[in-house]
């Protein structure tokens, strides 16, 4: 692996103990998958850093890094974690569990990692066509390559750590172009066009079917919230890591001329799909869930609309919404935070069901995000339904 005289300096431990412990991790990583020379990165995003996922030696590698030095030196943010920034949580935490997931927010902050706690980075800095980022959550990494055009891998947590500290990842994969060519063609004959739950349906029948491979989606997809949906389900369902969605992507130059293989669907295939997704019907829901991949904090006030055209006083059974951390520390969001409780919505900034401690706290949830609707069951045994907030609200208005 070709390394610039810089960039071999960081590996000598130059620029401190922490930043030549990331460069091995990069040049160790890029070694293994063939890479000839490194990338110079804009913007790092990390995941893997709840609490709940990670454990005590998750909490104890990210305290190391701060502690030997390390500093990022590109724009750095970072996923959501097991509790809310906000006072009222979604199930009950012991205080233990608390400070030990402030602990590792406190050590992210003291390597110069945003306040973000959102898994939509993308809110926060836009990526550019054709730049090179290095991201960790599956669901921005497929944004980031599908709506954007920027170019990132699926990093692992430790090596989004990593190339935070260096601003460098391994070339490899969709960082080159011929990775980034439609492989297989897929064409959805609908009427109108996708957004939550179904965008998500198709989503994760493109994951299943296709898996990491770049499938060129000709179907009308509503952007960025539709293909928000698409990205996060076929990542959870395949590890896709990027589609062309028709009309959409910066890259769409037409379906590819000889593809692997081609894919006719119609709505009847959808409708299947979504059945074999759930297990459960949205009246046997004890809550509804929203906001997976985050909704930006507009989405409250849009709540707070389709509470009022429904004639909805307050909801017999609630609504959770998952909205990015940094939202916490806006004021209207607090006040409109405090408005929709009363009406039985809960907003939860930083944190998602599937990262918090779910297990054991509820049954069944119904939610119009497929990648929610896909972990539940398997991280928390939780039944889950699919079904649109609309819906939702129509069968719990209490007038
Ligand atoms: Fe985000 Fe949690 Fe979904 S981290 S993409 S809201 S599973």
């Amino acid at each position: 692996l070709y390394l610039t005289r810089q960039e071999e300096a960081m590996l000598r431990g130059d620029m401190g103990e922490a930043v030549a412990e990331a460069m091995r991790l990069i040049v160790r990583v890029g070694e293994a998958l063939g890479a000839e020379r490194l990338v110079e990165i804009s913007h790092a995003h990390a995941s893997g850093i709840s609490y709940d996922n990670i454990g005590e030696p998750g909490l104890e590698y990210i305290r190391g890094l701060a502690e030997r030095g390390g500093r990022v030196v590109v724009y750095a943010t970072y996923n959501p974690v097991g509790m809310s920034l906000l006072d009222e949580q979604p199930v009950k935490l012991t205080r233990d569990y608390v400070e030990k997931q402030l602990e590792i927010l406190r050590s992210l902050e003291a390597m110069g990692f945003r306040r973000s706690v959102t898994c939509i980075p993308y809110a926060m800095r836009r990526p550019r066509l054709g730049e090179h980022l290095a991201w960790g959550e599956s669901s921005a990494v497929a944004v980031a390559n599908t709506l954007y055009g920027a170019r990132t891998n699926r990093e692992g947590g430790p090596v989004a750590l990593a190339a935070a500290l260096t601003g460098r990842t391994y070339l490899w994969g969709l960082h080159l172009d011929e990775e980034r060519r439609p492989k297989v063609y897929v064409r959805l004959e609908a009427p109108g066009s996708l957004r939550e739950p179904w965008a998500g349906v198709l989503g994760h029948l493109l994951g299943r079917v296709y898996g990491g491979d770049v499938a060129y989606v000709d179907a009308a997809v509503e952007a960025p919230r539709g293909v928000q949906a698409l990205c996060a389900a076929a990542a959870a369902s395949g590890s896709t890591p990027m589609c062309i969605v028709r009309g959409v992507s910066p890259e769409d130059r037409g379906p590819p001329r000889e593809p692997l293989d081609r894919l006719g669907l119609s709505w009847g295939d959808l409708v299947r799909e979504a059945r074999d997704i759930a297990s459960a019907e949205p009246g046997e829901a004890e809550v509804f869930f929203t906001g997976c991949p985050h909704h930006g904090p507009e989405v409250l006030e849009e709540l707070e609309r389709l509470l009022d055209r429904a004639g909805a006083r307050r909801l017999r059974r609630p609504i959770w919404v998952a909205v990015p951390g940094y939202a916490a520390l806006e004021p209207r969001v607090r006040e409109l935070a405090a408005r929709l409780r009363a009406r039985n919505v809960h907003v939860f900034p930083g944190t998602c069901p599937v990262v918090t401690r779910l297990r054991g706290a509820v049954k069944v949830v119904a939610t119009d995000s497929v990648k929610t609707a896909f972990y539940l069951p398997r991280r928390h045994g939780v039944d889950v339904a699919l079904a649109s907030v609309e819906d939702f609200v129509r069968l719990n208005a209490e007038h």
